[in-house]
């Protein structure tokens, strides 16, 4: 099994992307994974917030980069990958689907958050903080759109958050190691298989903007194509997509 970074475990912290942040502007490279128990301002996309109470988990890999910002960012798909074979190991082969950009979903509703933040190093590298939510005892109730847990979907107790940040940091390293090795495609390719929605009608809310049209799939850099009902392809690179209704 391939080596993971070591993991530091918090009882609680603001949130793990923010002390990923705090060391990486004090010069920390990592890698490292961060994780805690609670988070009492845990974020997400989009400038929402993110809760995490005992018994999900919340972990930030912070790692940095020689590659430029755009390729950077597909580390949130490699972190989804990730994800999906977690769900996988506790729930079955299948349970779970991705959502572009990275969201993971089980049976329809949403059960991972993915937050990738970034910025310069003195060094002209780039510092990255891959935060991962997984809903594994709980599902948040104040939400735009229904969450679940795998608790839900379990005929016996999740796993404990530490146990299932081996697996997901193990499943990282594996996904990374694609990336590396092979190039984004083969990541695209694996995302794929396990996306839902390509082929369907979706709604495109961007930061300025709504678009309508049928999700055609990724583009070699892993923006989604969306087909508009005037024929134009629209390059989404940002935004959250919702597809009857999810
Ligand atoms: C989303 O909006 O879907 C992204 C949610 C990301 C949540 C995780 S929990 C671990 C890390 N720390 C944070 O404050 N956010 C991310």
């Amino acid at each position: 099994m391939a080596a993971h970074p070591p993991i530091e475990a918090y009882d609680e912290l603001d949130s793990t992307n923010a002390e990923a942040r705090r060391r990486a502007e004090a010069g920390e490279v990592g890698p490292v994974w961060i994780t805690a128990a609670v988070q009492t301002a845990g974020r997400g996309r989009r400038g929402r917030a993110w809760s995490t109470n005992r018994g999900n988990l919340a972990a930030t890999l912070l790692t940095v980069t020689d590659r430029p910002a755009g390729e950077a960012a597909q580390l949130s798909f490699v972190a989804a990958l990730a994800a999906c074979d977690l769900a996988d190991a506790c729930l079955g082969a299948g349970a779970a689907r991705l959502k572009w950009p990275n969201d993971v979903l089980v049976h329809g509703k949403k059960a991972v958050g993915i937050l990738v933040e970034s910025g310069a190093r003195p060094d002209g590298r780039l510092w990255l903080a891959v935060g991962i939510g997984v809903n594994l005892a709980h599902a948040p109730q104040d939400v735009e759109r229904p969450a679940t847990a795998f608790a839900e979907h379990m005929a016996g107790q999740p796993p404990e958050p530490r146990a299932a940040l081996e697996v997901l940091a193990h499943a990282f390293e594996r996904w990374r190691t694609t990336w590396s090795t092979h190039g984004f495609a083969a990541v695209a390719a694996g995302w794929s298989e396990r996306a839902t929605g390509i082929g369907q009608r979706c709604e495109a809310r961007l930061p300025n903007r709504t678009l309508s049209g049928v999700a055609e799939g990724l583009d070699p850099d892993g923006a989604l194509r969306l087909r508009l009902d005037d024929g134009a392809v629209e390059r989404i690179t940002a935004g959250d997509v919702f597809f009857g209704g999810a």
